[in-house]
């Protein structure tokens, strides 16, 4: 296959990433159905179509009929098996969890048509651990984007042993023709490059909070005004979500065993609280309309 014969892209799950996705793929001129298995998480991502796409008329980004067109090119649909059928590339976004993600792949391998690309979202699990689940383990590979996906650049893209060469020249070309900048990685490593870089920064942010030697405030201050980073690491947990933060901890220590890779005890305690971050309104930082 060829990047001219990506023309049918499906995202699977419709949560943190996959509605950014979804809009992403649609605005670069390819069709894009998106599917989740939870029917509210859908229509939110319907609502924030419908909602973003007025902003950018709105801020004069888009024209009224190029954001008509670009509307039109999304297909919001429940059900796996009318998601994937016309797809030439599947990107999957859904939960961090390795058993479903197999499922979910033996599932795309069974309704995608036979050329079609099955590529993982995921910002940890590598695609040697998915692969096997489908009968086209050549064309399985992990594609992973940044949060907010509209706006980040960046696209990791990785060399599994398995992964035929055609399927990495396809999705970095594919990455190009979203107007991302694709990075090859050509072995698997848990964290890929970037969250391994962050994660360093993030685990010696958190311990110089929970020895009190500074607050996440000023934390985060010093890395906005002393190093020029966009935001700090405790107001971007807030972004990409606590909740996933403490799912990546707890199972950095079940492989290790080590238990320095355990949550720290100030995102252990805002978990049990069910603060999240920016989606819930409260993480590290309020973000209630009091707050705002
Ligand atoms: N969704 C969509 N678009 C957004 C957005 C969001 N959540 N937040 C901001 N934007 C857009 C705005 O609409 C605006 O677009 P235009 O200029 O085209 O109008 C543009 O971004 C700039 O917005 P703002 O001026 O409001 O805000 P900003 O300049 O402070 O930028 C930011 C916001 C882009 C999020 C910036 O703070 C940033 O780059 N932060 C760092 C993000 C980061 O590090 N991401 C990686 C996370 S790690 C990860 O994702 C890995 C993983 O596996 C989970």
């Amino acid at each position: 296959m060829d990047i001219a014969d990506v023309k049918n892209i499906s995202i699977i799950g419709a949560g943190n990433m996959g509605h950014q996705l979804t809009l992403v793929c649609a605005l670069n001129g390819f069709d894009t159905v998106c599917t989740d298995v939870n029917g509210d998480i859908l229509k939110k991502a319907e609502d924030f179509a419908d909602t973003y796409l007025k902003e950018r008329v709105k801020k004069g980004k888009l024209s009224e009929d190029d954001a008509k067109d670009v509307r039109s090119r999304i297909t919001f649909i429940s059900g796996l098996r009318d998601a994937v059928d016309k797809a030439d590339y599947v990107i999957e976004a859904a939960v961090e969890n390795l058993e479903l993600k197999r499922k979910l792949f033996a599932d795309m391998d069974r309704f995608a048509p036979a050329h079609a690309i099955l590529a993982t979202n995921s910002s940890r699990i590598v695609s040697s651990r998915i692969a096997d689940a489908t009968g086209r383990p050549g064309k399985v590979c992990n594609l992973h984007f940044f949060n907010p996906a509209l706006v980040m650049k960046l696209v990791e893209v990785v060399k599994a042993p398995h992964c035929d060469r055609e399927t990495v020249d396809v999705s970095f070309k594919l990455c190009e023709k979203m107007g991302k900048i694709p990075v090859l990685l050509n072995y698997e490593i848990d964290g890929f490059i970037l969250n391994r870089v962050l994660g360093a920064l993030a685990k010696e942010a958190l311990w110089l909070y929970e020895k009190g030697i500074a607050s996440f405030e000023d934390i985060d201050k010093a890395c906005l005004y002393g190093a020029g980073h966009p935001m700090g690491p405790f107001r971007l947990m807030d972004l990409t979500g606590i909740d996933l933060e403490y799912y990546i901890k707890n199972e950095a220590f079940r492989n290790s065993g080590d238990r320095a890779d355990l949550p720290s005890p100030g995102v252990v305690e805002r978990f049990i609280k069910g603060d999240y971050g920016e989606k819930t309104g409260r993480g590290w930082y309020d973000y209630s309309e009091n707050a705002k």
